[in-house]
């Protein structure tokens, strides 16, 4: 079923200049970018994305990361986009994310993992919400 996800790199890989490269995995695999958008979070944005982890004793340390440089926010589009676009990231623990998954290829430490996939359709639209307007989200067909 065609998904919506949200997607957003990291101050780790903005700061590493991965921009180019995660979006390029994205379009490769045959994803829709339907928004996107360079943003500082606040530290309000960020406690709404993180309130699943609120409690946890590394929330102040992500917090202050996440809001720490400029972070690349976006939604994508396309069939079973949520699972997917999850096994392109990689597993969270850095020691478990397999070479050829971004984190596999690029990431050292599990708390700068470069990129923050929803797991859950649910997820996807709160934190698609907290970020972007349904009028920013620009639908079309993907040709080829
Ligand atoms: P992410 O899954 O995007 O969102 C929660 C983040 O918390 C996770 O990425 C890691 O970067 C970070 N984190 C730090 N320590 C831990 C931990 N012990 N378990 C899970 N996530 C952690």
């Amino acid at each position: 079923a065609q998904q919506q996800t949200f997607l957003m790199v990291k101050p780790d890989a903005v700061q590493r200049g991965l921009i180019g490269e995660i979006v390029q995995r994205f379009e490769r695999k045959g994803f829709r970018l339907v928004a996107g958008k360079l943003v500082r979070m606040t530290e309000q944005q960020a406690e709404f994305h993180y309130a699943e982890h609120k409690g946890k004793e590394f929330f102040g340390d992500l917090v202050s990361f996440i809001t720490s440089g400029p972070v690349f926010a976006m939604v994508w589009e396309g069939d079973e986009i949520i699972a997917l676009s999850r096994t392109l990231i990689g597993k969270t623990n850095v020691k478990e994310a397999a070479p050829g998954t971004i984190r596999g290829d690029f990431a050292l430490h599990t708390n700068r993992n470069l990129i923050h996939g929803s797991d859950s359709p649910e997820s996807a639209a709160r934190e698609i919400s907290n970020f972007f307007g349904t009028e920013e989200l620009v639908r079309y067909e993907r040709q080829i």
